[in-house]
């Protein structure tokens, strides 16, 4: 590797999936590193890249910190691929293919470096690269770690899909028969909860399935493993997981953790700033200052979900009706348009004006925060679920895909956090869903839910799982770049 000058301080190169739910984790991950002085180099897609220079401030925000650069790679795609909905996987696909030489590229010339830290020292790399990071790693001698952005439950259901396969509990016959090929969730996880890649009809030659399995392997390679979740959160699963991969950092909520270091230190000021890939509507905390405590219900399904034009009059008529307060995110692509009818029917607009509030994209941290908000409908995005937990706010879950459809069944089945409404699109049961939240069982979550976003806290507190696990994530950083 070019060496131009002496390194005296580590650099660790971050490079996550290129997806607002990978990007934003990691650019906290990415933060909390350099607060402890390590470089960073945080390398985008430029697709990605262009997106946060155009709606947020990363780049004066992380100049701050000494040494943190971002650099970019091509996905690969066309720029008007949609990378919406369950296209997304054309990235991951497009990275497997044409990453690889690219970024073994870009390490051995140099370009990843500056400064005091003209080489890369450590890479901590999205776990859906699977093996074409650590395989650079290696043939780099760049100890490599994977970071998997997703819940823990997840990650381990993925390690059974071939004995999924042999039982032939895949293909799913019946959505509501319990799965026995997992283990630790034989008691409760159905068909219908497994990650929704296993909804395929043939599953020879689906290649996504294929690959997020493969991908999850891999992760035995990696010199560890970083978890956004904590030990009072997932602790029995993640202890599951060291069979696979012994070295496992869990080190969540990251956001919580964040939040919580910057306000200890006062050299880095805490600010609101965002890293989303969209433009921010703040009015909506202005509404929400008039509206009365725990009286609004926030609905978002995060960035990647597409839903019909069916399905959203489904949920607007059941908030509707439910004559709760709502707070609606509709992000401009979420609709998929099916016969160029646009217009809303006027009992909902009028509605909506009454005692709803809608914005293209929302602070959601600050939204999930604040005073007026008493409940969360979502898509159980592994962020979301961790930033409603964090500010104690139970969830009605509606799953999209990946994830998801675990997520919500520990939400609602083994942490009494809300209730789980997949697979099930019916105004009717919107209806009593939000009623049930936001009163009927109301006393009953928000004891569940304050628990909860308690120890989230104390995880991330000096002392906590969470920071302690920070700290040695740390020390392996500084050892690996002395030794
Ligand atoms: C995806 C997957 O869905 C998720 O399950 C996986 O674990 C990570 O990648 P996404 O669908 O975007 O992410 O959902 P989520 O994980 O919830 O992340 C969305 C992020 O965008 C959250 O951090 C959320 O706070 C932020 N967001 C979303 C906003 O700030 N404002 C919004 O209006 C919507």
């Amino acid at each position: 590797m070019e060496n131009q000058r002496p390194q005296t301080v580590p650099r660790v190169l971050i490079f996550p999936m290129p997806a607002q739910g990978h990007v934003n984790p990691m650019l906290k991950l990415a933060e909390l590193l350099a607060m402890s002085g390590i470089h960073i180099t945080f390398l985008n897609t430029d697709h990605i890249h262009n997106r946060l220079i155009k709606y947020t401030d990363i780049e004066t925000r992380y100049s701050k910190y000494t040494g943190f650069i971002f650099r970019t790679i091509s996905d690969g795609l066309d720029e008007d691929h949609p990378r919406k909905g369950k296209l997304v996987w054309d990235i991951v696909h497009s990275l497997h293919q044409k990453a690889k030489p690219v970024l073994k590229e870009m390490l051995v010339s140099g370009q990843l470096g500056s400064g005091d830290s003209p080489s890369v020292t450590y890479m901590i790399s999205d776990g859906l690269f699977g093996e074409f990071t650590i395989d650079v790693g290696e043939e780099l001698g760049i100890p490599t770690v994977h970071f998997r952005c997703s819940s823990a439950c997840y990650f381990w259901s993925y390690f059974f899909f071939p004995r999924l396969l042999e039982s032939g509990e895949i293909p799913i016959t019946n959505m509501d028969k319990l799965i026995s090929s997992v283990p630790g969730m034989e008691s409760f996880l159905r068909a219908r909860d497994l990650p929704s890649m296993c909804r395929v009809t043939d599953v020879t030659t689906d290649q996504t399935l294929h690959m997020v399995h493969e991908v999850t392997y891999q992760s035995h390679r990696a010199r560890a493993l970083i978890l956004n979740t904590f030990e009072d959160l997932e602790g029995p699963i993640v202890r599951r997981i060291t069979e696979f991969c012994p070295n496992i950092y869990t080190i969540g909520p990251l956001h919580t953790h964040l939040n919580v270091r910057l306000a200890q230190n006062s050299k880095w000021s805490s600010d609101q700033s965002s890293n989303n890939l969209y433009d921010e509507d703040r009015s909506c905390l202005t509404w929400l200052d008039s509206q009365p405590p725990h009286s609004v219900i926030y609905v978002s399904f995060g960035s990647i979900t597409v839903v019909s034009k069916a399905e959203l009059l489904e949920f607007w008529y059941g908030l509707v009706n439910s004559k709760q307060r709502f707070l609606w995110v509709m992000p401009p692509d979420m609709v998929l348009g099916e016969d160029g009818e646009n217009s809303v029917p006027a009992d909902l607009e009028e509605a909506t004006r009454e005692r709803g509030c809608m914005v293209g994209y929302a602070p959601q941290e600050q939204v999930l925060a604040h005073s007026a908000v008493g409940g969360f409908l979502t898509h159980s995005g592994w962020n979301s679920t961790l930033e409603s937990i964090g500010a104690g706010v139970p969830m009605i879950c509606w799953p999209y895909f990946g994830d998801q459809q675990i997520n919500s069944r520990f939400v609602s089945q083994v942490w009494n956090l809300g209730l789980d409404m997949k697979d099930v699109c019916d105004r009717k049961v919107v209806e009593k869903m939000v009623n049930d939240l936001m009163v009927e069982r109301r006393r009953e979550f928000a004891e569940s839910t304050a628990e909860m976003a308690r120890l989230a806290k104390r995880s991330v507190n000096e002392g906590g799982p969470s920071y302690s696990n920070l700290e040695r994530l740390i020390q392996d950083i500084i050892s690996c770049w002395t030794n």
